[in-house]
C-alpha cells in the first residue's frame, strides 16, 4: 500500500491573519512558504485493519453508552477541551465519535484518506482543534474501546488502534497547517438581508469579512450566536458573487438549534461564522454531458447555483430541473427557476406534486421523472429530502444511470459519508 501526498487545494484567499493550528502565522510574511511535506506514514497492515473493524462491530452495540463515557473521560481528564464542544451535546453528539470509529473504513484507503481526512483537518480548525488536543482526544477513544470491547481488548488490538488514529491524526493536523497559511479557520459574515419566504424558509444573505471561496454546488458550515460551537451545513443557492455575499435558503426545523434562529431570530446587522465550504455536488467542466436536476424544499439551493454556474460559463448541455413538493403551496424556489428557463433555452423546469391533484403537476418526482427521459446519458444531481434523494436514485439508476453520474450531498456527517460514498459505489448497486 503506497500513501501518496495530499494535493494541495486552490485558496483564492490568501489572508495574512490565517492561524496556524499551534501559533499565529507572522503578519509581515509576503507569501506564505513552501508547504512542508506530510510526514511518512507508515502503512497498516491487514492484520491491523482486520483487528480494527472487527472491534468496532464488536462495541458497535453500545455506540450510545460509548459516546456518554468518550466525552465523560474527554472532559475529565482534560477540561480545557470543553469549550471547544457546543453547550448542548445532546443533538448529534455522537459525530465526533462515530468519526473516529468510521476512520476504520479510510484506513485500507490511501487515496480517500488523504483527501477525506485532509478536508476534516481543515475543516477541524473551525472547531479550534490544536494538534496538542489530537493525543488527549486518541487516548480517550482507545480508553472508551478498552471499556466497551470488553475481553476481545488486547494489546494488539490496542496497538493497531494508536497505529490507525495517530495516521489519520497526522493527516489532519498537516491539512490544518498548509491551509492555515492561506485562508482563515473562519469568516465573520454580517447578515445584510433577511426575507421570509413561507412555509417557515428564510432567504439570509450575508457578508463575509473576507473573500469566500467556494464553487457553486458546495455548501458551507454555519455557526450563529444564538448556539455558540453548534454548525450546520448550508448551500449557497447561487454560484460565487463578485461582491463575495452569500445567499442560503434555510427551513427552520422544530425544535432546531440552528435553523430556529437563522429563520425567526436573525436579522439585518447580526454576525454569524462561516466554516470552509465542501462538497462534491459540481460541474465538471470537462464534461458535455447534459444534466437532470431533482429539487426538493431547500435542496433547490445548491441545484439553482449548478444551474447558474452553467448559465455563466455558457453552457453548451442541456439542463431538466424537477421541482417537487408535497402540495403546489410549498413548491418552493420554482418560479424562481421558471424566470431563469425564460433567458435560457438550455434550461426546462418541471413540477411534480405527491399529496395534490393538479393536472400538470401530479406525481412524485420518481413517477414524474420516469414520464420524461430516458435519462441514462445524463449527469444527475439531486438535492433536498433524504427519502425524495434516496427514491430518485434508484429511479434514475433503473433507467441506466451509472450511480457515479449521481450526484447528492450527503445527509448527515458530510465529511465522513463523502469519504465513505466512494466505496459504496463500488459495491455492486441494490435491486
Ligand atoms: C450537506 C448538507 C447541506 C444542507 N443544506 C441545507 C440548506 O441549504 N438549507 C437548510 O435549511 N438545511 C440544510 N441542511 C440541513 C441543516 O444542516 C441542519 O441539519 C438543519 O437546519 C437542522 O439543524 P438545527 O440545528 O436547526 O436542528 P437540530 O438542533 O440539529 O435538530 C433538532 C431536531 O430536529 C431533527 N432534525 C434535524 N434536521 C432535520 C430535518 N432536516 N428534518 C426534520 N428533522 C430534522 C433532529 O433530529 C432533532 O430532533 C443541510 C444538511 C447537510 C448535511
Ligand atoms: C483522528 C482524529 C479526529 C477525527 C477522525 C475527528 C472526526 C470528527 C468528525 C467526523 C466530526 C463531525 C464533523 C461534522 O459534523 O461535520 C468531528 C467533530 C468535532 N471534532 Fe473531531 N475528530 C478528530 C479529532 C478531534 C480533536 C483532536 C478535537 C479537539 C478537541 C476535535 C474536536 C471536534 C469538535 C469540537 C467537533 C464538533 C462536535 C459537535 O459539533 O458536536 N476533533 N470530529
Amino acid at each position: 500500500m503506497i500513501f501518496s501526498r495530499a494535493p494541495r487545494e486552490r485558496h483564492d484567499a490568501p489572508d495574512a491573519t490565517a492561524q496556524s493550528p499551534e501559533s499565529a502565522a507572522p503578519p509581515s510574511t509576503p507569501s506564505p512558504p513552501a508547504p512542508s511535506p506530510l510526514p511518512d506514514l507508515v502503512p497498516l497492515t491487514a492484520e491491523e485493519i482486520a483487528l480494527m473493524r472487527a472491534s468496532v462491530a464488536a462495541v458497535g452495540p453500545y455506540a450510545a453508552d460509548m459516546t456518554v463515557y468518550f466525552y465523560a473521560i474527554l472532559f475529565a481528564r482534560y477540561p480545557e477541551v470543553r469549550g471547544l464542544f457546543p453547550d448542548n451535546l445532546d443533538v448529534q453528539r455522537d459525530r465526533l465519535l462515530r468519526g473516529l470509529l468510521q476512520i476504520v473504513d479510510l484506513v485500507d484507503d490511501p487515496e480517500n484518506l488523504i483527501r477525506f481526512c485532509g478536508r476534516l483537518g481543515r475543516d477541524h480548525r473551525k472547531f479550534g482543534a490544536l494538534n496538542g488536543h489530537y493525543p488527549a482526544v486518541g487516548e480517550c477513544l482507545l480508553a472508551s474501546l478498552a471499556r466497551y470491547a470488553g475481553p476481545a481488548w488486547s494489546p494488539e488490538l490496542a496497538a493497531a488502534w494508536t497505529h490507525g488514529y495517530g495516521v489519520v491524526a497526522q493527516v489532519m493536523m498537516h491539512a490544518a497547517r498548509e491551509d492555515a497559511r492561506t485562508a482563515p479557520a473562519v469568516w465573520e459574515a454580517e447578515i445584510i438581508h433577511h426575507l421570509h419566504r413561507g412555509h417557515g424558509i428564510a432567504e439570509i444573505t450575508v457578508r463575509p469579512d473576507a473573500p469566500y471561496p467556494y464553487t457553486a454546488g458546495q455548501y458551507a458550515s454555519v455557526e450563529t450566536p444564538w448556539h455558540p460551537r453548534t454548525w450546520r451545513y448550508y448551500s449557497p443557492a447561487h454560484a460565487p458573487r463578485p461582491d463575495n455575499t452569500v445567499t442560503f435558503h434555510v427551513r427552520a426545523v422544530a425544535q432546531g438549534q440552528v435553523s430556529q434562529g437563522l429563520v425567526y431570530s436573525a436579522k439585518p446587522g447580526d454576525v454569524v461564522r462561516l466554516g470552509p465550504t465542501q462538497g462534491d455536488m459540481t460541474l465538471d467542466p470537462r464534461s458535455d454531458r447534459d444534466l437532470v436536476c431533482v429539487a426538493g424544499g431547500t435542496g433547490m439551493a445548491p441545484i439553482k447555483a449548478l444551474v447558474e454556474d452553467a448559465a455563466r460559463t455558457g453552457t453548451e448541455r442541456y439542463v431538466d430541473v424537477f421541482v417537487g413538493a408535497r402540495t403546489a403551496e410549498e413548491l418552493y424556489g420554482l418560479d424562481d427557476m421558471l424566470r431563469m428557463s425564460q433567458r435560457h433555452h438550455w434550461l426546462s423546469v418541471r413540477a411534480a406534486v405527491s399529496h395534490e391533484r393538479i393536472a400538470g403537476l401530479e406525481g412524485s418526482l420518481p413517477r414524474v421523472l420516469n414520464e420524461f427521459g430516458p435519462w441514462y446519458r445524463h449527469e444527475a444531481f439531486l438535492s433536498g429530502p433524504v427519502d425524495m434523494v434516496t427514491q430518485t436514485s434508484a429511479t434514475l439508476a433503473r433507467q441506466g444511470i451509472p450511480q457515479e453520474r449521481i450526484h447528492f450531498d450527503p445527509f448527515d456527517v458530510p465529511a465522513l459519508e463523502a469519504a465513505l460514498l466512494p466505496r459504496k459505489l463500488r459495491e455492486p448497486p441494490e435491486d
